[in-house]
């Protein structure tokens, strides 16, 4: 089993019978949410779900899982994502599959947040992966001009057709090409304030924990062992 595999079917395994459970995305998230329906089939789990994307979503409720909106629910136990990129103290860039702002929004009304990662994830500085910043439509041209003048080459994310990538909210994508993050707090505040930025990748002191998969163990980035079922 590769590590992408251990640690999404692994975190299938933090779940509680009757909890509010908040889906990620991404193909970590795909295999978590498999398994999770695995276990509502064959042990009766008991859940709902609050989902961070269209697309997952659709496979939670293929697996017969009830997916509620988010103001929908008084409180969500626990959030479970993926992530492209993470620190030691848990700090993170999401937004690989364009859904961070729905990521951040579920995630802010989580009692616990765990991401599941590959080790390879695991780096010192936030920046080799590029950071995801879901703008308006209108305005983004010039908005991307100012991500150019400040250095932080910018990308209008397309999909295969060349046409732009069109969010669930139906926005932008202008991925930062950055490399190093010095100061990730104030890239997070710069980018929030500025007029058609909808939400960026930077997720700061919002994960609890980090799930990692590394040479067949699966740990916590505390280091804490993961002591639920091994799969
Ligand atoms: C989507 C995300 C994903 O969680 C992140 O991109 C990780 O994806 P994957 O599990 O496919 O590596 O932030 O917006």
């Amino acid at each position: 089993m590769d590590n992408k595999e251990l640690v999404g079917k692994s975190a299938a395994y933090l779940v509680d019978n009757n909890s509010i459970l908040g889906i990620g995305t991404g193909s970590t998230a795909e295999i978590f949410i498999k398994e999770l329906g695995k276990r509502v089939k064959e042990e009766g789990l008991q859940i709902k779900a609050v989902s961070t994307s269209v697309r997952s979503a659709d496979l939670a409720k293929s697996f017969g899982i009830e997916v509620l909106p988010v103001d929908e629910v008084d409180h969500i136990d626990l959030c479970i994502d993926g992530v492209d990129e993470f620190t030691d103290d848990c700090q993170g860039i999401k937004g690989g599959g364009g859904a961070h702002l729905e990521e951040k929004i579920v995630a802010t009304y989580s009692d616990r947040v765990v991401w599941m990662a590959e080790e390879r994830k695991h780096v010192d500085y936030l920046g080799a992966f590029s950071l995801a910043v879901e703008v308006i439509k209108n305005g983004h041209a010039q908005l991307f001009k100012i991500f150019e003048d400040r250095g932080y080459k910018p990308s209008l994310r397309k999909v295969d057709s060349g046409e732009p990538f069109i969010t669930d909210n139906g926005n932008y994508v202008i991925d930062l090409h950055m490399e190093k993050i010095d100061n990730p707090q104030a890239l997070s505040e710069e980018l929030i304030k500025m007029v058609g930025v909808v939400e960026h990748g930077l997720f700061i002191d919002i994960a609890d924990d980090v799930l990692i998969a590394d040479n067949d163990q699966v740990y916590f980035v505390s280091g804490a062992e993961y002591s639920r079922k091994s799969v």
